[in-house]
């Protein structure tokens, strides 16, 4: 190979890599917006996803601590007695806003870290268990219907679903509340 035709390759290559460096230094400024308007998106993506676990927190987010169940508790028996007073009193929206809020309490109970008390599974975690999971979806979906019903004043039909609502709190405690707690 010719010297010439060897000097003649690295000065292409040369000027390539130059070329590649300037673009890739023109490039630089667009690429570090672009990354600025990635970072907004991402942003916004998760605050999209907080809200959506704020509306039915997942079973994935971790379990709650006794005080903040006993707390979640103590809202819902709050939460369930505007309700029941609204309901006597007719106020609708009202009856709506304290069974929107019983909904979400509701969806957060899944993550109660408490154990199965007594039989075969005494020890498990009680929000591993069907029947618990079950309760809580039975209070969330009876009291989002309760408050769509309530809204337009149907209270033969609301009062269906407070009822149920009132069942999942007894068969839920009757397995799951430690008897020192009563
Ligand atoms: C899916 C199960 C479940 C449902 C449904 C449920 N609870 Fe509870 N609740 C518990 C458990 C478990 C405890 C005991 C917590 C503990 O002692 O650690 C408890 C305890 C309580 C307590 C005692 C307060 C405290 O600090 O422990 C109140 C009050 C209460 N629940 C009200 C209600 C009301 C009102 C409803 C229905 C509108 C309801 N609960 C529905 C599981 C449930």
């Amino acid at each position: 190979m010719s010297y010439r035709i060897a000097t003649a390759v690295l000065l292409a290559l040369t000027i390539v890599f130059a070329g590649a460096g300037l673009v890739q230094g023109q490039s630089d400024k667009p690429t570090a917006e672009k990354k600025e308007v990635k970072k907004e998106e991402t942003k916004k993506d998760e605050a999209k996803k907080d809200e959506a676990n704020k509306e039915a927190e997942k079973a994935e987010d971790p379990p709650l601590t006794s005080k903040e169940f006993h707390d979640l508790m103590e809202d819902m028996k709050k939460a369930w007695n505007r309700l029941k007073i609204h309901a006597r009193n007719k106020m609708g929206d009202k009856a709506a806003e304290a069974a929107d809020e019983l909904a979400a309490l509701a969806a957060k109970a899944r993550r109660y870290d408490g154990e199965v008390l007594t039989g075969e599974n005494k020890g498990k975690k009680a929000r591993d268990q069907k029947d618990f999971q079950d309760w809580c979806k039975a209070m969330e979906d009876a009291a989002r219907e309760y408050a769509a019903q309530a809204k337009k004043s149907k209270w033969d039909k609301a009062d269906a679903q407070k009822d149920k609502i009132n069942e999942t709190c007894g068969a839920c405690h009757d397995v799951y509340q430690p008897e020192e707690d009563e």
